[in-house]
């Protein structure tokens, strides 16, 4: 069985969640022992409050305006969520149920300072959306945005990190460094880094382990060109891409991007769509187990208002990437409305 621990490091409680930690420390650590799994409870940086239990099945509570909101097991972190406190931890039946739908926009090389009025747009128009809500603003802009976004639902994230925590390395970014500027997420492995910088899954999967490390969720992007589809070589492409690049523990998400369909306005049909997810589903299960179930497959390319809702209706579909949807806060909290209705 892993550890487990519970530790009070770092400046003294500020917020209201801390307040409530220890009992809900408590009832993981009884539930992990019980089935043989590691819960940690740690109060870390900033005096955020971190609960974060690998491998088990738990959703945490969150109490928010009156509310009660279930999220992710894994890792809730209440970072400027001064006004919101973890109220319960209740045991979930699957990890299916202990998946929440993510809405990812990945800023990619766009976006200045002026842009983050789409960011206050964005949460105006969508306070607490059913789905989880993340933005991957270049690393320029990550510090700004978390402040842009302070006191709200919107998780952040990188687009690429090191797979060194520090170092000579002029010009790269680390995974603690994100984090430290206000990320939870960092994608790795978009085809374009794939392309542009020739990295491989060994590579990529050096850089999502050490995004783990940080206490990062990678979002690890696979997808075939047009050649290899037309080749019939997809499935093998992709599950290939799969294998070398994930990670065997820790929370992740896996974005299936098709290459063509990346900022085309193509996207393949809604079959093609299918058989992926359950293929990708059914790799994933046969790589890390049946916690395979709870991991988010994403769809990304093209993804618009338009065609949102069809594709989040097809099974496997656990939310998109999105790219120049998510420049703009209209479309892209359409995009977020369309997922919290799937
Ligand atoms: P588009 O939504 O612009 O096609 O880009 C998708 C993408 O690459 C997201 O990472």
């Amino acid at each position: 069985m892993a550890a487990l621990a519970t530790s009070a490091k770092g400046p003294p409680d500020k917020g209201s969640g801390g307040a409530l930690i220890g009992p809900i420390a408590a009832a993981l650590k009884r539930k992990a022992r019980e089935i043989g799994l590691g819960a940690m409870v740690r109060k870390g940086m900033n005096m955020t409050a971190v609960v974060r239990v690998p491998d088990t099945l738990w959703r945490i509570g969150e109490e928010k305006e009156g509310k009660t909101r279930y999220g992710r097991s894994r890792q809730i972190g209440l970072h400027h969520h001064w006004h919101c406190r973890i109220i319960r931890a209740i045991p979930a039946r699957t990890w299916e149920e202990t998946m929440q739908k993510l809405a990812a926009g990945n800023w990619k090389m766009n976006g200045l300072a002026a842009s983050l009025g789409e960011v206050q747009a964005l949460l105006a128009a969508h306070p607490a959306p059913v789905c989880e809500m993340l933005l991957c603003p270049p690393a320029t802009l990550l510090a700004q945005m978390n402040w842009a976004a302070r006191g709200s639902n919107l998780r952040l994230g990188g687009q690429d990190c090191h797979p060194d925590a520090a170092g000579a390395h002029t010009g790269d970014i680390s995974a603690a460094m994100l984090k430290d500027a206000g990320a939870t997420y960092v994608v790795l492995g978009h085809s374009e880094r794939r392309a542009d910088h020739g990295e491989g899954d060994a590579l990529i999967l050096a850089k999502a382990k050490a995004a783990l490390t940080a206490g990062l969720t990678p979002i690890i992007c696979i997808g075939e060109t047009e050649a290899q589809r037309d080749r019939g070589q997809t499935l093998d492409v992709i599950g290939t891409q799969l294998d070398g690049s994930t990670p065997k523990g820790g929370d992740l998400v896996i974005a299936y991007e098709p290459v063509w369909a990346i900022g085309t306005g193509r996207t393949p049909t809604i079959a093609q769509i299918a058989e992926v997810h359950a293929f990708l589903r059914a790799r994933l299960t046969a790589l890390i187990g049946p916690r395979a179930a709870g991991i988010r497959i994403l769809y990304g390319g093209s993804v618009k208002p338009s065609n949102a809702a069809e594709i989040f209706a097809v099974p496997h579909v656990d939310g998109a990437l999105v790219g120049g949807a998510s420049l703009k806060a209209a479309d892209f909290g359409a995009i977020v409305a369309a997922l919290s209705a799937a």
